[in-house]
């Protein structure tokens, strides 16, 4: 379908690359298409960013039916703009909006449109390694009437907010609590979704974790509150021994994009990877014996993140004396030398703009 765009007549100017933080700023324009369910998808168009106006009784407003996802585009060092693996998050924003009952969006219309929409906004990608413009493409459901039910009409749109790095902290180890009380999803519910709600209900965990001088939760499964499932923004991975141990996909968990990177990563470099079970018992008794060598979280915003500090019942145990693991620095300097164009992309994973 042809994109309809409309320039801006009020161009801003981008805010000094060091100060950027995260999704703070917002590029020029925005996309946005139009969802009936007798007509399909319509009327996608590039416009300028302002404010939406929605209906009061609007779905989204009262049942939560909203998904989302997240990916950047990034400046190479030869000038090029590239995103990473985005058919990923096209395909992973499908099944968000399977579980959710919103409609589907074709796989190949999504990526010309947001092929489309970051050609608009080039010049809004940063040029300092870590820093990127971060693509957010949402949809919600906009019927204007209170009944539950799955929705006859929806928005889709992207934003770019051009980002430097997530946490404070940098690629410093940052500090993470085990949440005992809350639970972020169950399995059969919406967990492997990408959708509003599941951030929604962290927050009370991720306040109090906060209160304690702590960056972000790292949540227990929602049925025995025993296994390690994931932190708020991204997937952990944990170095005991000599294997290298993520939480399997058991549905309540997201199936992140660095994660599953990280993944070929590693085995490709001949490390012993393994997705299984892994209960807070046994991570504590790694900690306690030594074996426990290194501790990461991987995501879009977050990229690799060494996990120096983990508190759990109210007790603060420090990870490879709060420095950054070898292995969490070989992962890094891979995957953002392939996303910021420093090194050969053996994978295919790039795609140009
Ligand atoms: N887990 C959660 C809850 C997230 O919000 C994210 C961020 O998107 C991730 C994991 C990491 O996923 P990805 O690597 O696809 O960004
Ligand atoms: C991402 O890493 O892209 C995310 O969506 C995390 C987000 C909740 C900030």
């Amino acid at each position: 379908m042809e994109i309809k765009i409309t320039k801006t007549q009020t161009p801003k100017v981008m805010p000094k690359e060091s100060e950027l933080g995260f999704g703070k700023y917002f590029s020029d324009h925005m996309f946005v298409m139009d969802y009936e369910k007798d007509k399909g998808w319509i009327n996608p168009r590039i416009v300028p960013f302002e404010r939406i106006t929605l209906h009061p009784a609007s779905t989204v407003l009262h049942y939560g039916s909203e998904i989302f996802e997240g990916l950047k585009a990034y400046r190479a060092e030869n000038g090029d703009v590239q995103l990473f693996r985005p058919m990923e998050n096209i395909r992973r924003m499908n099944r968000s909006a399977e579980r959710m009952c919103l409609p589907q969006i074709d796989e190949n219309d999504f990526l010309e449109y947001l092929t489309e929409f970051v050609r608009c906004e080039k010049d809004w990608v940063p040029h300092s390694f870590g820093t990127s413009l971060y693509l957010r493409p949402f949809m919600f459901g906009n019927d204007e009437t209170l009944g539950v039910h799955s929705v006859a009409r929806a928005t889709f749109m992207i934003i770019a907010s051009p980002s430097g790095s997530y946490y404070k902290e940098g690629i410093n180890p940052v500090k993470i609590m085990i949440e005992t009380e809350d639970v972020r999803t169950v399995r059969g519910g919406t967990g492997y979704a990408k959708c509003g709600g599941n951030y929604a209900a962290s927050n009370r965990a991720g306040e109090r974790a906060n209160q304690k001088g702590y960056s972000q939760v790292l949540w227990l499964d929602g049925v025995e509150r025993k296994y390690i499932e994931e932190v708020g923004a991204m997937n952990v991975m944990f170095r005991i021994g000599d294997e290298i141990v993520t939480p399997k996909l058991t549905g309540s968990i997201l199936p992140g994009i660095t994660r599953m990177s990280c993944i070929e990563v590693l085995k490709g470099l001949g490390y012993k990877v393994s997705e299984r079970l892994l209960s807070v018992d046994e991570l504590m008794g790694a900690i306690k014996s030594g074996e426990l060598k290194e501790a990461w979280g991987c995501g879009t915003a977050a990229v690799v993140s060494p996990i120096g500090k983990l508190m759990y019942e109210d007790v603060e145990y420090v990870i490879n004396g709060n420095e950054i693991g070898s292995i969490t620095k070989q992962l890094y300097d891979i995957l953002t030398g392939i996303q910021w164009g420093k090194t050969e992309d053996k994978f295919g994973w790039v795609y140009k703009i």
